[in-house]
């Protein structure tokens, strides 16, 4: 019997077609002294809806297990990202927030990684961020923030007290959020006439082509496709205008809406939707295949991994990325195979790795004894961590990366 769970986008059939298995929160990094108390997993797996081809995850988690005042992780951490952001600010406001008095609204601003640029020039903005923690880094910046989440009545309100937006933005955030019908109402309530609802998030294109599975974990609930978004959309009254790929986090897709007719689609939105077609990226036998290079990729993980310690060999892991939870409890990888993760979050230090116990140490504690090998879990900054690393590899050290395969350099 398919197993099979109702659609968060058009109500269809979502059909699974890989089971990860017993997962916990990829973000919860507990004290080691409170490793494995009331510890919250559930069941990964993802699917793929019949009918508007949108693949999303089989189980939601509640967005308050995930999202709440010690949320750990800090956008503001990786430099690449950084100046990636910033670009994009100016972009926005040489573009579309040129009018009298802009508006824009960042939903999951973290940090104030994007707006803190805005801010700065005095454009009139709101970030709208659930997380306590990083929301008071983000004022403290400067930047104003509401401590929410943004859903359908959190956008009246802010369109009642500050008016339309020009602009509606979120990086890694949207695909976060199973409460899509709830979203886009909102949405729809706030964008001004002429304006436009811009999203960034993991494309699932890339992630199949190159077996990104650990893309896969519980703040992750959508995959989206130019194929599915123009779908969902539609659905809401909204209209897929553009699509850029741009390199970051391992391949992602920047997604700008408008009001249904308010904009012209560019020709990008056609060739990206006939690229997907193309590649049969929705086709049952795709995702199959997919699901047999993960389990290829996790027996050889772990074969690796068990050879090297057999050969007493150091082996430690570079970056406590949300990724790694994936791969660590798919492999069933722990302490015995990785001796510890080094990580740049003061937020994540001193403290273990969600389901694995893995204990995570500073930079410092790398560099001051260097092991043989380092797994790379953030595997998405590796041209970021590679230049800084130099010292590593030139001790001799090696990399020991899952994605598209497993490879040791
Ligand atoms: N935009 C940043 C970036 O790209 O680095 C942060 C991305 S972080 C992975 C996702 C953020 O979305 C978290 O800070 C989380 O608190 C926030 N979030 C989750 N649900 C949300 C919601 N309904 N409305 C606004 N933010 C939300
Ligand atoms: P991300 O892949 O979800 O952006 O998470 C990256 C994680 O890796 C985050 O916990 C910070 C950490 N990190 C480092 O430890 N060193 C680095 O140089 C970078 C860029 C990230
Ligand atoms: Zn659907």
């Amino acid at each position: 019997m398919p197993v099979t769970s109702q659609c968060r986008i058009c109500d269809g059939i979502v059909q699974e077609f890989f089971d990860f298995g017993r997962q916990p929160l990829s973000d919860a990094f507990a004290e080691p002294a409170k490793a494995g108390d009331n510890e919250f997993f559930f069941r990964l797996a993802t699917g793929i809806c019949a009918s508007c081809s949108m693949v999303q995850l089989m189980e939601e988690v509640p967005r308050e297990e995930m999202f709440h005042e010690d949320y750990p992780y800090l956008s503001s951490g990786s430099s690449f990202m950084r100046e990636h952001f910033g670009k994009l600010a100016e972009r926005f406001r040489a573009t579309e927030l040129t009018g009298p008095d802009p508006f824009i609204v960042e939903l999951g601003c973290n940090d104030g990684i994007m707006l803190k640029a805005l801010a700065e020039a005095g454009i009139r903005h709101l970030g709208v961020e659930p997380s306590g923690g990083v929301a008071d880094l983000a004022a403290a910046k400067g930047i104003t923030v509401r401590k929410d989440f943004f859903e359908e009545a959190v956008a009246s309100d802010i369109r009642a007290k500050q008016g339309p937006a020009d602009v509606i933005y979120a990086a890694n955030t949207l695909c976060h959020i199973p409460y899509m019908g709830s979203i886009l109402r909102g949405v729809v309530n706030l964008l001004a006439p002429k304006g436009v609802f811009v999203f960034e998030d993991p494309y699932f294109a890339d992630i199949v082509q190159r077996t990104s599975f650990d893309q896969v974990y519980d703040e992750h609930f959508f995959f989206f496709t130019a194929q599915s978004v123009r779908e969902m959309a539609r659905l809401h009254g909204l209209e897929l205008v553009d699509v850029e790929r741009i390199p970051v986090h391992g391949g992602e897709v920047r997604y700008t809406l408008a009001l249904a007719g308010a904009r012209t689609p560019s020709a990008a939105v056609a060739e990206l939707v006939a690229a997907e077609q193309e590649q049969k990226l929705t086709e049952f036998a795709t995702l199959e295949a997919f699901g047999a290079n993960v389990r290829k990729i996790r027996d050889d993980l772990v074969s690796l991994l068990r050879e090297l310690k057999d050969k007493g060999q150091r082996v430690v892991g570079y970056g406590a990325t949300a990724k790694s939870a994936t791969v660590l409890n798919l492999c069933g990888i722990g302490p015995d195979l990785i001796e510890f993760i080094s990580d740049t979050s003061s937020t994540k230090q001193g403290r273990v790795t969600p389901g694995s116990h893995i204990p995570v140490k500073p930079p410092t504690e790398f560099a001051a004894r260097y092991p043989d090998y380092a797994v790379l879990f953030a595997w998405n900054h590796a041209e970021e961590i590679m230049a800084k690393e130099q010292d590593f590899r030139a001790a001799g050290g090696r990399w020991i990366q899952y994605v598209p395969n497993v490879h040791v350099s």
